[in-house]
């Protein structure tokens, strides 16, 4: 069995590691992207190497035939944001959990090799310990936390029951290049990011004191790599962050620096659904995928800002 898809490819993360597949030189890659908050420019200059299908994940006839007989899925569509769900539930439900149950379905109805599913930390809400084990109870606090959970729910049971080898990674705010700032849905790092190149006051939801494992986006794909091809982890599900936790009054203070800017942020109300911290144990991650973070904080926001200034959003 041979052949790469990544669903939600011309996205953030998705079109990382489309570039990351190309640079191995495994052949075209097939992209199922129905463009939602995915761009085609931002797979611009890998685009020949690229199979582009603008197909919605929710249409199960259009999906089964491309992902037949493919060695390995990366499921990354999703309609990724907590806000979002909480203001738009029905075509947040549609896409991260029926739109998921049809991916599943067709892989393995196509006989697909492995599916690697990209999980989210928002599963563990605001569970006291940290940092987050993957053998805590989940406690969702919004329905994309809902949906992307139910997802690991049969990722799992596609294995126990059909036989589909899967595994899921539970990315934790994933950050870095091409992650698109322009909508009030946007990752709060490419916000920000968008503010210090503008020389604009970012609005801070809640006090800034929240805490999360901010984590490099090479280091995720890497990991979705390792993870296509690790041993012995079929229907498993490992954190996948970088272990560490930052404030994000930290990263301000730290992009500020790194800019040369004094720009005080403004504070606004906390939104809905957020959680308070989060931080991986990423101990199964290490040992079972070889998960190496290369990535310190200051490193990859010194890289991602580079991209803002030079693609000047
Ligand atoms: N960015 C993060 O911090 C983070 C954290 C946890 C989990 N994740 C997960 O990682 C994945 C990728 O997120 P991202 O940050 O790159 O976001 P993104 O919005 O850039 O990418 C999502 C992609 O899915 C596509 N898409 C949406 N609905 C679709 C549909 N119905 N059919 C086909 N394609 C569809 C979009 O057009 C987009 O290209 C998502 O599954 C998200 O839930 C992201």
């Amino acid at each position: 069995m041979s052949g790469y898809i990544v669903t939600g490819g011309a996205g953030f993360i998705g079109s990382m590691l489309v570039r990351r597949l190309l640079r191995e030189g495994v052949g075209k890659i097939t992209v199922i992207d129905n463009m939602l908050t995915g761009h085609e420019e931002n797979l611009a200059e890998v685009r020949d190497g690229v199979d582009l299908h603008r197909v919605d994940i929710c249409d199960y006839d259009a999906i089964a035939p491309l992902v037949r007989g493919a060695g390995t899925v990366f499921h990354l569509a999703a309609i990724p944001s907590v806000p979002r769900s909480i203001r738009e539930p029905v075509p947040s439900h549609e896409v991260n959990a029926d739109g998921t149950f049809n991916v599943f379905r067709a892989c393995s109805e196509g006989g697909v090799g492995r599916v690697v599913y990209a999980a989210s930390s928002s599963a563990y809400g605001d569970t006291e310990v940290l940092p987050k084990v993957e053998t805590m109870a989940p406690r969702p606090k919004s329905p994309y936390a809902v949906q992307k959970l139910l997802g690991e729910y049969y990722a799992s049971v596609f294995y126990s029951c059909f036989n589909l080898d899967t595994v899921c990674l539970r990315f934790f705010n994933v950050y870095g290049p091409r992650q698109d700032p322009t909508s009030p849905y946007s990752g709060v790092i490419s916000i920000f990011m968008r503010s210090v190149v503008e020389r604009t006051t970012p609005t801070i939801h809640g006090d800034g004191e929240q805490s999360r494992d901010f984590t490099y986006v090479e280091d995720v794909v890497e990991l979705c790599l390792k993870a296509s091809r690790a041993k012995g982890v079929a229907g498993k599900m490992y954190n996948a962050g970088n272990g560490n936790r930052y404030t994000l009054n930290q990263v301000w203070s730290t992009l500020t620096r790194i800019e040369g800017v004094d720009i005080p942020p403004k504070y606004g109300p906390p939104r809905e659904g957020d959680v308070r911290d989060s931080q991986a144990d990423t101990t199964a991650a290490v040992r079972d995928l070889g998960h190496a973070p290369r990535f310190s904080l200051e490193e990859g926001l010194r890289r991602t800002l580079a991209w803002y200034r030079e693609h000047g959003h």
